[in-house]
């Protein structure tokens, strides 16, 4: 493990395939980052088995231990800073995070949202797809602001949506994409090649 090589963390509420994603990268050598911790808001995430095998450490941390959302995000900064994170990455975590877990990360903390945003946000992304006739969609990685599924965007995938596509088959096509498209944004945004312009009053990244 290289001295300089950037410690990231990750949460994930569910399955954790963008997770594995990550770790594929990672031993593929197409991904130079070390995953400090993973967390989750649920003890019975697959997110946590699938880095417990790698014996990387994991922390559950119960919602309903906290009487609110700062202050279940100020224990989540807690535990990251505790395990030396620098970069965080939400991969199907399905919480709206809050200033107390971003101010101490800021620009560093970034998602994965199953849709071209800012076309639709927020749950059942590819449903909402399906429902509004488009005939592309995709995959975005973006960094995270306090709305939901807002936020500069860093990079984006799109996939054709097809005749006869059930909400099933979308998903899938778009999760091939979201397994190449995270590992790429995190090699970039670990290693600053991503530069913050000002256009008009709103803050865009390119590289
Ligand atoms: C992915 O589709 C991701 O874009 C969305 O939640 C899903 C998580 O899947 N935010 P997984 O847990 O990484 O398999």
């Amino acid at each position: 493990m290289s001295e300089s090589m950037s410690v990231i963390g990750v949460i994930a509420s569910g399955r954790g395939s963008n997770l594995q994603a990550i770790f594929d990268a990672i031993d593929a050598k197409t991904l130079s980052v070390q995953v400090g911790v993973v967390m989750s808001d649920k003890k019975d995430a697959e997110a946590l088995a699938r880095a417990q095998i790698r014996q990387i450490p994991t922390v559950f941390l119960d919602p309903k231990a906290y009487p609110d959302r700062p202050s279940y995000d100020t224990a989540v900064v807690h535990v990251l800073l505790e395990h030396c994170v620098q970069f965080v990455v939400l991969a199907g975590y399905m919480r709206i995070v809050t200033k107390a877990l971003l101010d101490p990360f800021p620009n560093k903390v970034i998602n994965i949202h199953p849709s071209l945003l800012p076309s639709f946000p927020g749950m059942h992304a590819q449903r909402q797809a399906l429902v509004a006739g488009v005939k592309i969609s995709g995959c975005t990685v973006h960094f995270v602001d306090e709305a939901v599924d807002h936020g500069p965007i860093i990079s984006q995938a799109a996939v054709p949506v097809l005749d006869g596509d059930t909400e099933q088959s979308l998903t899938a096509r778009i999760l091939v994409e979201e397994h190449r498209l995270l590992p790429m944004a995190i090699s970039l945004y670990t290693s600053s090649q991503i530069k913050s312009i000002q256009n008009g009053k709103k803050e865009r990244f390119m590289l």
